[in-house]
């Protein structure tokens, strides 16, 4: 049987996607072992797990270097990557918004400046709605922009309110909400065919037990 690599995101959505895989029954015990290395082979499974930036998720599964990953779908919709988008896991709930001080709420600027670490999506989001506006693209940290006068208001995610609520900003507009995704390569959809649908299988009965759980 061949190996399939799955690329999952460091941060605040790795704790969910160990946890399904394990209790998938894809994979056993790895996340002790994965908070110390970037790289774990679970030989039993014949399995092996990468941790990498949330944001460098797909770019692994685009290029095969992983055959599966788990992605936001934020991510997703911002890097257009070329791989199959097949499940969504239902974690990882955020929503994306334009977010800025109260006053920016009511105030209708021209060229506004929109700071944020998605600039297609902001892009397109203000194009549709027809408002002309500069994009400034950040690394993280989006919320400083507006307190330090580096644009009026911002697009980020947002989970629990509370990086918005702590540095004074409120949610302006909601744009699109979003959880993780599982997306594969397209080639090794092809080529490794039975291990990956198995895969998706199984991971898809433990998403719709949790939901079930969940909606009791
Ligand atoms: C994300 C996002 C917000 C924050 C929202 O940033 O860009 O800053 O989380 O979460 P909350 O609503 O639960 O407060 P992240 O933590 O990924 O850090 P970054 O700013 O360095 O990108």
């Amino acid at each position: 049987m061949e190996n399939i690599s799955i690329a999952l995101p460091k941060g605040r959505m790795a704790d969910s996607a160990i946890t399904l895989f394990e209790k998938a029954g894809i994979a056993e015990n790895i996340l002790k072992d994965i908070s110390r290395k970037l790289v774990v082979n679970d030989h039993k499974n014949l399995m092996k797990f990468m941790l990498v930036k949330p944001m460098d998720v797909p770019t692994y599964v685009e290029h095969g270097a992983a055959d599966l990953g788990i992605s936001g779908k934020d991510i997703l919709l911002e890097q257009k990557k070329d791989c199959y988008e097949v499940l969504d896991l239902k974690f990882g709930f955020c929503k994306m918004v334009v977010a800025g001080p109260k006053e920016a709420k009511d105030s209708f600027l021209t060229n506004k400046r929109v700071a944020t670490k998605f600039p297609n999506i902001a892009e397109e989001f203000f194009r549709q709605k027809g408002e002309n506006v500069e994009i400034i693209k950040l690394n993280g940290s989006v919320e400083l922009a507006p307190i330090v006068g580096l644009s009026e208001v911002i697009v980020d995610i947002v989970e629990t309110g509370n990086t918005l609520r702590e540095n004074g900003l409120i949610v302006i507009e909601e744009i699109f909400p979003s959880s993780a995704r599982l997306i594969v390569n397209k080639a090794s959809l092809k080529t490794k065919s039975q291990r990956i649908k198995e895969i998706i299988v199984k991971l898809k009965e433990v998403v719709e037990t949790f939901k079930e759980v969940k909606n009791d």
